[in-house]
């Protein structure tokens, strides 16, 4: 039996004893009455009885041990030809004061701040000074439209918003304050105060009696020191996408969250505290909260924020020189940025201009990482590279590589075993499991461990009919695969109509919303489609209403315009077909996963309930000018 396998056999039958013990490398204000707390199941709490404070355990706690002048983030932006250390000490000061401008606009414990912030370290400062004085952050991506920050105002309900006067993409400028703005005047919530940072790149003009100059506002300031709160409290939450247009709100807690999160930094990801660590993601993303912002500062590394793109700030080679320049011993993206990166450096030629020997480990998630793309890594790099899977919902690894315990074989197309505290079964319809090799959907046994949701924004009901209905007893990942004789798990394709494109979740149902809603559209479905680069690509297909004289190629651009202003550039919707028809079960559900197949050109069998079989023709023939069928 693997190490690895011993500690998720320790985890299953001693929960308390495993992450009571990982615990202890916390500072805690007050000991817990019970690590797990499964008096109200299958709502479980983590730590219950305990109290801390997240931000004293990832800043000041590391400023007290020796750490002070020790960098906590290197900003390293290539689009704004920026390097800037901030140290342990400075990072305090800042959020310290940070806190201060949270509470000198009214923000209390337990109360809402969203942030909608480009990837400068102002985003962390202000996520940690949330923490600091037990508010709840709610990070909202940049990609986003003003439509779906709107949604997350309505639903957390923010005292302050935190933002910044533009974003920057590449060589282009993204003025943020028209969004805000749009967002706020949208939404049911009203907001009265905003707190804006300016950028020389793009300032904006402050709204007056709304906005405050982050500058200003800091330079007034008075530090503000950490409140204990309960381990059970809210740290965060975070949207994700779910099967309609109306986000989940994934609540993370405080103690179980930091518990798991330091725990992985050594156990999975080997790394020392001191050591420089690197997550190319966003912080608008669950991998950003958890390994940009608190795992790596949790642990006392130096993290690593980059404001830049694999490929075009300004080559190939820029996550090379990060690497190389940062002395960055493990990374983590998504597969689809060294998809990028490939594209265009297929040889590598750029990784040999930089010395990238103290790099130890790449690690993978996001998306299903193809064994193409790994292999590729793997030897352009010489290191391991490590494929692992979780979700915003878990906030770390449900199966991974535990390198940091030991390295196991690494099997292409998986991201090895489930992590500790994760007992992964793989069930039929019924609930039953299924024998190894055959796929079913990946679920997992209760209680889930530390960091998982404890529940959905102010909805146990949601949470419990998202997640928990399906299979009494069992978490269930939304995801479907299977095992293998070893135990290695398989990640195949979701059960429900999410779809990943470059590493981003996106609900396809979200997308079916706007377009039903263009007065043109009778009906329409989207599906994810393969994409070389990005993994999947939506794909929109609508029947118009009969006697719209609109010219189709029109009311394409409309659409696809649509749902860059309803969900956001990020959603890379582009392809629209105009069809007669969509194909049917006699029941009357779309066959989207036979029109997937034809997209894909993959072998498909009629679907016995088919209303009509002659309609995927048509579709065949309709997907073809894109490209598709
Ligand atoms: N603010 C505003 N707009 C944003 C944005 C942000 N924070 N992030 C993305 N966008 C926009 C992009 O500019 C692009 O707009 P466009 O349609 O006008 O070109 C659109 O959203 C799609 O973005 P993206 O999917 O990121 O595509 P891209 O072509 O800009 O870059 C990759 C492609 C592969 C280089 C990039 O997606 C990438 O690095 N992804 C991997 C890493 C990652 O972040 N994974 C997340 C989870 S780990
Ligand atoms: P998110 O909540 O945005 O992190 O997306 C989570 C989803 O992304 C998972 O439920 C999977 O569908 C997919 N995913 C994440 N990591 C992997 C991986 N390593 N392999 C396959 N799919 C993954």
């Amino acid at each position: 039996m693997s190490l690895q396998d011993r500690l998720l056999e320790r985890s299953l039958s001693d929960p308390e004893g495993f992450w009571g013990e990982a615990a202890e490398g916390l500072h805690w204000d007050r000991r817990w009455d019970r690590v797990l707390d499964g008096s109200r199941a299958p709502f479980y709490r983590w730590f219950a009885g305990g109290q801390i404070n997240t931000c004293y355990n990832a800043v000041d706690r590391h400023v007290a041990g020796g750490r002070a002048e020790q960098p906590a983030i290197i900003y390293d932006s290539p689009v704004t030809n920026t390097v800037r250390a901030i140290t342990y000490a400075e990072l305090l000061d800042q959020v310290a004061r940070f806190a201060g401008v949270l509470t000198d606009s009214g923000v209390k414990r337990g109360d809402r701040v969203i942030i909608y912030m480009p990837m400068v370290p102002e985003a962390p400062i202000a996520m940690l000074a949330c923490a600091r004085i037990g508010a709840i952050h709610s990070v909202v991506f940049g990609g986003f439209a003003p439509n779906e920050l709107a949604t997350r105002i309505d639903d957390a309900k923010p005292v302050v918003i935190v933002s910044a006067s533009c974003g920057i993409e590449g060589q282009r400028v993204i003025p943020y304050k028209p969004l805000l703005d749009q967002a706020i005047a949208q939404a049911h919530h009203k907001v009265e105060s905003c707190v804006l940072l300016q950028r020389p790149q793009g300032p904006a003009e402050l709204t007056p009696g709304r906005d405050i100059d982050w500058d200003d506002a800091m330079a007034k300031s008075r530090p503000v020191a950490c409140v204990p709160v309960e381990a059970t409290d809210p740290l965060y939450i975070l949207y994700t996408s779910g099967t309609t247009g109306q986000p989940k709100g994934v609540v993370r807690d405080n103690g179980g969250h930091a518990t798991a999160l330091l725990w992985s930094m050594k156990n999975i990801y080997n790394v020392e505290p001191g050591e420089p660590y690197w997550a190319a993601s966003d912080v608008g993303w669950v991998v950003g909260h958890s390994y940009i912002v608190y795992a790596p500062l949790l642990n006392g590394n130096t993290t690593i924020m980059f404001e830049g793109k694999p490929v075009g700030t300004p080559d190939p080679g820029a996550f090379w020189r990060v690497i190389s320049q940062h002395k960055v011993v493990t990374m983590f993206t998504a597969p689809t940025a060294f998809r990028a990166i490939r594209k265009e450096d297929p040889d590598g030629t750029y990784i040999k201009n930089y010395d990238l020997s103290h790099f130890r480990a790449l690690f993978l998630a996001g998306e299903r990482c193809d064994p193409d793309t790994l292999k590729w890594a793997e030897t352009q790099l010489g290191v391991p590279v490590i494929d692992h899977w979780w979700q915003t919902e878990t906030g770390w690894s449900i199966a991974a590589n535990c390198v940091g315990v030991e390295l196991l074989p690494v099997k292409p197309g998986s991201p090895t075993k489930a992590a500790p505290g994760y007992d992964i079964r793989i069930l039929d319809d019924e609930g039953e499991p299924v024998p190894a090799g055959q796929i079913g959907a990946i679920c997992i046994k209760l209680p889930l461990p530390p960091s998982c949701l404890p529940t959905l924004w102010q909805d146990d009901e949601r949470y419990e009919q998202s997640y928990l209905k399906r299979f009494p007893g069992y978490y269930l990942t939304g995801d479907a695969g299977y095992k293998d004789d070893d135990g290695y798990v398989y990640i195949m394709s979701r059960i429900d109509d999410i779809i990943n494109v470059a590493g981003h979740r996106l609900s396809t149902g979200g997308m079916e919303e706007v377009l039903a809603s263009h007065p043109a559209v009778a009906e329409c479905a989207v599906i994810g489609v393969h994409d070389a680069l990005k993994g999947e690509l939506p794909l929109g297909l609508v029947v118009l209403k009969a006697g719209v004289q609109t010219d189709e190629e029109e009311i394409r651009k409309e659409l696809v315009q649509k749902v860059r202003d309803e969900i956001g550039p990020v959603a890379a919707f582009r392809h629209v077909a105009v069809v007669n028809r969509l194909p049917k079960t006699r029941s009357g559900k779309i066959l989207r996963g036979t029109m997937k197949k034809i997209a894909d050109h993959e072998e498909y069998k009629m679907p016995a309930t088919i209303d009509d079989p002659a309609i995927l023709d048509e579709i065949g023939d309709a997907l073809k000018p894109l490209g598709y069928g």
